[in-house]
């Protein structure tokens, strides 16, 4: 693993791996001792954060998940302040960037980005690897990764997320997150997925066909009350507003896609509720409080998940799991 730029370089094998080692950081994390460990590993590494594009918790948590490593950070949010404005080219900003530091997070508003600045590493002799925190409406692959931990844990006594039936709602269309987590849902078995959305934010047919060809069940509907007794998980996504041309997200009845008391109560007793956040209405808050709430954590989640990925592209993830007994009983 050196680039992550999507989700197909990711197997079975790997996801489990993954997940295995994002819980074994977490609980090495926790004593003074395990915490110290974890931030000698990487303490010569230095990381850019380059975000143009808004972002509150994959920043925080691909900040906070280098520091927990060792890993010093430099970020640019805003083009603006970079020499992008005197006409500096996206490939020499990248370029620049490797310079300075020995991994690139970026996220961008255009679908694509991550993936050029992969190849451009991939073509000069200090090649430093690039994580993909969003590319436009295309990717979220790193969300995906912490959605799947999600559900490995809330489902942790009950096989896992093989077998589960999850339902996906919102705007399908242009939510990333969404695209993502389909694809890594087709390394799990006998999974079926239930497509909730608009009539207008219908899951794209690229990611429908991918589904077909990995024969992973899915179907779609606009119906959230008829549904909602089989699923095991929803994974609620916001209006993904930002890409409006002509406000269509306006002309949508939220109230139908939305959780609130009454939907809690049509729902199965171990469900779980998941949502990449930020919320918009689709999530009444009064739902933050049952049991089955899973997206706090999730996020939380997301800071691990992210170390875990992390230390594996730095080939470090071996002398954690080396080192886990010494500061737990994991
Ligand atoms: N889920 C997610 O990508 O959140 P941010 O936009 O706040 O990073």
């Amino acid at each position: 693993m050196f680039h992550i730029v999507t989700t197909d370089i990711f197997n079975r094998s790997l996801l489990d791996e993954l997940c295995q080692l994002t819980t074994v950081i977490r609980t090495i994390a926790k004593s003074r001792e395990g915490a110290r460990f974890l931030q000698e590993l990487l303490s010569t590494r230095r990381a850019m954060l380059y975000f143009t594009q808004p972002s509150t918790r994959t920043f925080l948590s691909m900040n906070n998940a280098c520091h927990i490593l060792g890993i010093r950070t430099s970020e640019i949010r805003d083009p603006e302040v970079s020499s992008e404005v005197k006409g500096e080219s996206f490939e020499d900003s990248i370029r620049t960037f490797s310079s300075y530091v020995d991994l690139i997070v970026m996220r961008t508003p255009q679908p694509g980005y991550a993936a050029r600045a992969a190849a451009l590493m991939d073509s000069i002799p200090r090649r430093v690897p690039v994580i993909n925190a969003g590319s436009g409406k295309d990717q979220h692959p790193t969300q995906a990764l912490l959605d799947i931990y999600t559900l490995e844990r809330s489902f942790e006594n009950a096989g896992g997320a093989d077998g589960k039936t999850i339902g996906m709602m919102g705007d399908l269309k242009r939510g990333r997150t969404v695209r993502s987590l389909c694809r890594l849902m087709c390394h799990y078995r006998d999974v079926q997925l239930v497509f909730i959305s608009p009539p207008a934010f219908e899951m794209e047919p690229d990611i429908k066909d991918y589904l077909r060809g990995h024969r992973i069940e899915y179907s779609e509907t606009n119906n959230l009350q008829h549904v909602l007794p089989e699923l095991d998980a929803i994974y609620v996504t916001r209006m993904q507003s930002e890409y409006d041309i002509e406000s269509e997200s306006s002309s949508v009845d939220l109230a139908r896609f939305s959780i609130a008391a009454d939907e809690l109560k049509r729902m199965k007793s171990s469900a779980v509720i998941m949502h990449p956040l930020p919320r918009g209405p689709e999530i009444h808050r009064s739902v933050d409080t049952d049991p089955r709430s899973m997206y706090w954590r999730q996020e939380r989640n997301g800071m691990w998940m992210r170390a875990a990925l992390i230390a594996t592209v730095f080939r470090v993830s071996d002398q954690i799991r080396d080192a886990a007994s010494r500061f737990t009983a994991c």
